[in-house]
């Protein structure tokens, strides 16, 4: 994968606020590891990827399909993240409703990578991610976090694993949710997903300079949090 030159500017005005930003592809395990470093430092959690899921989500119910129409929608997006007291987990609503679960299936992830690709999406969403940053410290989970978003973040994370494990523990996930899935077609969706979040030319997934890069195809997720945790340590 490509390296990215360092950004010169500024995370935001926010920049005395911890920030470590994990990126990677589809299924890499980011969600997870995200709301562990999360819920360990007691840090806000951002879930980037959620916010391109709302897009995708509601420019497909409205039957909007052109860019400039869709960044409106993303400019104009209400939308609150709210943690469940029971599980931890943040629900997403939209417009008053609770989103969560629509927006994880595997065509909201495809409307997602398609709406992405859209530099007038990611210009529209650039500011209202930056607005997470705020103390005791942020964990900001993408696939530009590093490269774009944050880019002067203290500590930064590029979380990778084979398309085939990726693809098996998706499979897994979505089972467990009682969702249908096939693990072939899974397979396919997250190769051609790949393929866009790589290929498109506004913040493709990259890697930055100073990211420490994490295969965890062979690792328990105990161990990447570990290891991250280990780096944090002179952040916390
Ligand atoms: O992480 P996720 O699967 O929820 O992301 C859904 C899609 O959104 C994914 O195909 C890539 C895109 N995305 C992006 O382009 N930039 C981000 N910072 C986060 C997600």
């Amino acid at each position: 994968m490509s390296q990215n030159k360092p950004h010169k500017q500024s995370n935001s005005s926010n920049d005395s606020v911890p920030v470590i930003t994990v990126d990677g592809p589809s299924g890499s395990g980011k969600g997870t590891l995200c709301q562990k470093l999360a819920d360990q430092l007691g840090w806000k959690l951002l879930d980037s990827g959620a916010l391109y899921r709302l897009v995708g989500y509601i420019a497909d119910k409205k039957g909007v399909t052109d860019p400039a129409g869709i960044a409106d929608q993303a400019l104009r997006l209400d939308i609150e993240f709210v943690t469940d007291s029971s599980t931890g987990e943040l629900r997403s609503i939209l417009e008053g409703r609770d989103v969560t679960r629509d927006i994880r299936t595997e065509n909201c992830g495809d409307l997602a990578s398609r709406v992405a690709a859209l530099p007038e999406v990611r210009a529209a969403l650039l500011e209202r991610q930056r607005a997470f940053c705020e103390m005791p410290g942020l964990i900001a989970d993408g696939r530009d976090m590093g490269t774009v978003v944050f880019p002067t973040a203290p500590l930064k994370i590029f979380l990778d694993a084979d398309a085939e494990e990726r693809a098996n523990r998706r499979y897994n996930q979505l089972k467990e949710k009682g969702f249908d899935a096939s693990l072939a077609k899974i397979l396919d969706e997250i190769r051609e997903r790949d393929a866009r979040d790589l290929q498109r030319s506004s913040s493709p997934l990259a890697i930055a300079e100073d990211a420490l890069v994490i295969d965890s195809s062979a690792m328990s997720i105990d161990e990447v949090f570990n290891t991250v945790l280990k780096a944090a340590a002179p952040l916390i």
